[in-house]
């Protein structure tokens, strides 16, 4: 049985101060979860600081990006030992890396097997624009992107591996994939995975959605076979909001057991 995530990637907003209160707001909410894995991604001038505020809870604080090389000559980059040293979970090859800063299927590879060398948990993010959907090259894109970002791991890194699936045009869109759009597309990503990294690897691998997730669409792509989670945007940014959240992704786990 796959552990249900829900991981909030606040992007790039919140100073210090608001990332602190903002994670201090959600901390009560978040507190009895334990059945899921729940993941806040502040960004990186805030990670110390939510760290410490979410201290003697089961919520995890991932990064949303980071460097493959350990040091070195890279102004303005953050390191894997630097992460390492604040979080447990980085977010990867977000489509908002690929499309603003360059960022290649090469690099985003680097970059997860950097994650795993240093014990942090990859979310790698996978997914076609609107172009690359209304070509019907959704398939094609899925499976070139996923299979370069987990190349070169052994079976059992890439079941410790998470895998986003967010279609780029449901990104801060308030379009939401369909349920059925959901689970077929996470569908797809886990045959790509059984076929490079084995049966189990894609028996064991959690696959979240990504997309306008709000809690009036959640429930019911949260309870979808193939959907093991959320990686959630706007709506991370709202206590409320994602404590709700969080509840529904942990109800949805629970209703999973018995299927
Ligand atoms: P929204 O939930 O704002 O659409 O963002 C999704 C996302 O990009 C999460 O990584």
């Amino acid at each position: 049985m796959r552990k249900f995530v829900i991981a909030g990637n606040w992007k790039m907003n919140k100073t210090l101060p608001q990332a602190v209160a903002l994670a201090s707001d959600m901390r009560e909410g978040l507190r009895a979860l334990e059945e899921i894995d729940v993941i806040i991604c502040p960004p990186f001038l805030a990670l110390a600081g939510v760290r410490d505020a979410v201290q003697e809870t089961t919520i995890a604080v991932g990064a949303q990006n980071m460097h493959w090389e350990v040091e070195g000559a890279y102004t303005g980059e953050v390191s894997p030992r630097m992460v390492q040293d604040l979080c447990t979970h980085v977010i990867i090859g977000h489509s908002e890396r690929r499309s603003h800063f360059g960022e290649t299927d090469t690099m985003v590879n680097h970059k997860v097997v950097a994650a795993i060398a240093h014990g942090l948990t990859p979310i790698v993010c996978v997914g076609e624009t609107d172009d690359e959907n209304r070509a019907g090259k959704t398939q094609e894109v899925l499976d070139r992107q996923a299979t370069q970002a987990l190349a070169g791991l052994s079976a059992q890194q890439a079941a410790a591996a998470i895998v986003a699936y967010e279609p780029v045009w449901a990104i801060g869109t308030g379009r939401a994939a369909s349920p059925a759009e959901a689970n077929d597309t996470s569908g797809l990503v886990r045959e790509v995975i059984s076929r490079e990294c084995g049966t189990p690897t894609a028996a064991a691998i959690r696959i979240l959605y990504g997309g306008s997730i709000n809690p009036g669409v959640w429930p019911d792509i949260i309870a979808q076979p193939e959907v093991d989670g959320g990686l959630v945007g706007g709506a991370s940014l709202i206590a409320d909001d994602f404590v709700s959240l969080a509840n529904q992704t942990r109800a949805a786990h629970a209703a999973s057991l018995g299927r």
